[in-house]
């Protein structure tokens, strides 16, 4: 496309070394004639702000957004006309590195130069004249830049270095002097340009901090909720005093402000301000953080609270799902959920906004479900399964981070992550009804699944002895995650083991589930290869009983995972799902309702629990208050869901949170019959546990509202139904409703 050649670099010289002053990019140009409508067109390499007659072209944060850039990257377009006046024009660009060029990835490795080692910007303006002429002129030689402005350094993870004293009034507007600055360079995109999708990150919900002074002496502001974004602040003093405020998400266990390991200080979220005279407000124009603490170092005077306010930042979706109900703890849990969704919906999903912010599969993977419950994913998704598609690799392998980070390829093609590649797709179709998403993915999807069939026919070597009948089926190979951060686990020992060994026996799990997944999207696509794959989850799922359960008599393990996987994942037989649900029911009441489950298997354990008979005991597990329990996270003040039980580590993953999925599908009941929720099915598991729910579910097919109190033996629902439903009450009655509303009574 001819876009593709209009790019233009504002940097005459750089050293891939160092981190970039922002470039200050205008041209100024002369309407002589009456408009009737004009257009601009622009994109970068970096993140941009475009702005005519210093007039910014847009509110939306982090443009061009995060996609696989050299396979794709979007242009905007937008109507200017209102913006231009007779004379005089300026179009211009502050343009910074982003995750194009600047820092991405886990802090004590973090990456630059993925994507290219040099910014650029692509503008192309269209005036339609009222006498029906038309002149366009596009980013060219002519323009001219400067690195000289206020941005001394600038990066989306680590923070910007901000010197009031460069600050060039008037830069993008007509009539400045830019005798000083240089023409850029002509340059080119290689890769795709495409018009912008998915959903526009905004800024969103502000708070006011309290002033803590730790017992260090360290003066720390408290915003009260954890989440992504950033700081406006207001400052006085004199030029040349430089103020630091530096983002985390708690305090120690002294109460002082927590910094991550020193090694990665110097990479962590930090923002850096150098004062001009007199009373100053900034906020961040090229970097958010995660944070819901902020250390001020060098403030110059007093610190006034009211001089600060953090703004949340994230993709603007469509809110659907809220649930609350008798316990304080549990509202908190659901609101933390959706904090932590909100915090890890920026553009793409990821896995925490401070560490990594990072598009890891598994994590979206798991939570995919609770995510439709809470808001409207599809596009966000949908833009995001494009890039998954567009990086997969030639053999079919998915790799475990998009778009790319550069994080080792021995990750890749990891089972439970990898297989977001279908889960994620099936999630939505599932909540949404569109079959589009599935015609969208299904190549990607069958490359995956076929890869996984050629891994599984190939044979490890402890495994050249293995009796197991269907050996064939037996996903041996790869690096697998495993089922991940159980508590106690040692993070780092489980990476070595994996390496050495694959873990086929989540490996092998999950290729008979997802398998079996994409058999069910070809059915649904009228494809005929439907039998055939599954066949191939039947074998997988023979050759998973063979080699976990059947050879050893049953499971035989203390990790809870053993027993929630093969139900999960649908690979026991229906007599061998009964045993293992009711063992592990036992286990949880032996262990005080403690649960020890990783990553992977604690979103299906309580959904386990109760389509087995065993509510009760979901509940319990549910609402323990000890520590390491998902309350226990409450009682320690989280604002948002914890990455590890013992909360060391990042306290922004929404991994753990899937459990909100459990509320509005099984305590609420809320679930789709039939794709879209054309035709719903309500099936509450009330425990007295609670007194009462209230949850709303906003479908693709209307407003679902479930009440329900109990009181005594009495349990009372009141539905509001957009479509037919099945009701199914809790004495086992069912019955069938149209749209409207409704209250049934029940024994419980
Ligand atoms: C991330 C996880 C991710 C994982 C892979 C971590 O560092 O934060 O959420 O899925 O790596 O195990």
């Amino acid at each position: 496309m001819i876009l593709n050649k209009y790019f233009i670099e504002p940097e005459l010289e750089i050293s891939h070394l160092k981190r970039y002053n922002a470039s200050y990019i205008r041209k100024e140009f002369i309407i002589e004639k009456k408009i009737k409508k004009a257009t601009l067109i622009i994109t970068s390499c970096g993140i941009f702000h475009g702005y005519i007659n210093g007039i910014k072209v847009d509110n939306q944060l982090l443009l061009p957004k995060f996609t696989q850039y050299d396979k794709r990257l979007f242009y905007f377009t937008y109507d200017i006309t209102d913006k231009l006046t007779d004379g005089a024009n300026v179009i211009a660009a502050l343009v910074g590195d982003g995750w194009y060029r600047g820092d991405v990835g886990w802090y004590t490795g973090r990456y630059r130069n993925i994507y290219g080692t040099k910014i650029k910007l692509m503008a192309m303006v269209t005036l339609e004249y009222e006498d029906s002429t038309v002149e366009t002129f596009h980013t060219d030689e002519s323009w001219k830049a400067s690195q000289d402005g206020p941005h001394r350094k600038n990066s989306l993870v680590c923070g910007e270095f901000y010197d009031a004293r460069y600050e060039m009034d008037g830069w993008n507007l007509a009539g400045f002097d830019d005798s000083a600055w240089h023409n850029v360079l002509p340059s080119e995109h290689t890769g795709a340009l495409v018009p912008e999708e998915g959903e526009k990150v905004l800024e969103q919900e502000r708070y006011k901090p309290k002033l803590i002074i730790t017992p260090l002496g360290e003066k720390v502001l408290d915003f009260g909720q954890n989440l992504a974004g950033y700081v406006e602040f207001k400052v006085k003093g004199k030029a040349g005093q430089r103020v630091k405020l530096i983002h985390g998400e708690r305090l120690d266990k002294d109460g002082n402000f927590f910094l991550p390991p020193k090694d990665a200080r110097s990479k962590y979220q930090s923002l850096s301000y150098t004062l001009k005279d007199g009373v100053q407000t900034f906020k961040p124009y090229f970097s958010y953080n995660g944070f819901q603490y902020v250390w001020l170092k060098n403030w110059p005077g007093e610190v006034n609270p009211d001089d600060f306010t953090s703004i949340a930042i994230y993709s603007d979706l469509p809110q659907l799902g809220t649930f609350t109900c008798s316990n304080p703890l549990v509202n908190q849990f659901v609101n933390n959920a959706r904090w932590s969704q909100k915090s890890n919906f920026v553009d793409i999903p990821t896995d925490c906004p401070t560490r990594e912010r990072a598009g890891w599969t598994g994590d979206i993977g798991l939570y995919c479900e609770t995510a439709c419950y809470f808001m409207d994913t599809y596009d966000f998704l949908k833009k995001w399964l494009k890039d998954v598609a567009l990086q997969q690799f030639e053999n079919g392998c998915i790799p475990s981070v998009v778009p790319y980070m550069k994080y080792p390829h021995f990750m890749d093609g990891s089972s439970g992550w990898a297989d977001a590649a279908v889960i994620v797709p099936m999630r939505l179709y599932h909540m949404y009804g569109k079959i589009e998403i599935l015609e969208n993915q299904y190549e990607c999807m069958k490359k995956w699944i076929d890869f996984s069939i050629s891994r599984a026919k190939k044979c490890a070597k402890e495994n050249r002895d293995n009796q197991n009948p269907y050996l064939n089926y037996l996903l041996d190979q790869g690096y697998h995650w495993g089922e991940w951060l159980e508590p106690g686990a040692d993070a780092w020992g489980d990476i070595y083991r994996n390496r050495k060994t694959a873990d086929s026996e989540v490996a092998t799990a999950y290729f008979s589930y997802t398998t079996g997944l994409f058999a069910e999207a070809s059915r649904i696509l009228g494809k005929d290869d439907v039998a055939y794959y599954e066949n191939i989850a039947k074998l997988a799922a023979k050759a998973y009983r063979w080699q976990y359960i059947e050879i050893e008599g049953g499971v035989q393990s203390p990790r809870q995972c053993r027993y929630i996987r093969p139900i999960a994942l649908k690979v026991t037989t229906d007599e061998q799902r009964k045993v293992l649900a009711s063992e592990l029911n036992d286990m949880l009441i032996q262990n005080d309702y403690m649960l020890n489950t990783g990553y992977l298997s604690t979103c299906w354990l309580l959904p386990v629990l109760t389509e087995n008979g065993y509510a009760e005991t979901a509940y319990k597990t549910y609402l323990n208050e000890s520590p390491g329990a998902w309350m226990s996270h409450i009682l320690n003040g989280a604002t948002s869901i914890w990455e590890q039980w013992d909360g060391v580590s990042s306290r922004n993953h929404y991994g753990f949170g899937a459990v909100v999925g459990w509320l509005f599908k099984y305590v609420a009941g809320i679930q789709p019959l039939e794709a879209g929720f054309q035709k719903v099915l309500i099936k509450p598991y009330p425990s007295t546990q609670l007194n009462d729910i209230d949850a709303v579910y906003n479908s693709v097919a209307g407003k679902i509202h479930v009440k329900w109190s109990i009181a005594g033996n009495e349990f009372t629902l009141d539905l509001e139904t957009p479509v037919s439903t099945i009701v199914i009450l809790p004495d086992g009655e069912e019955l069938q409703v149209e749209k409207g509303t409704y209250t049934f009574t029940s024994k419980l």
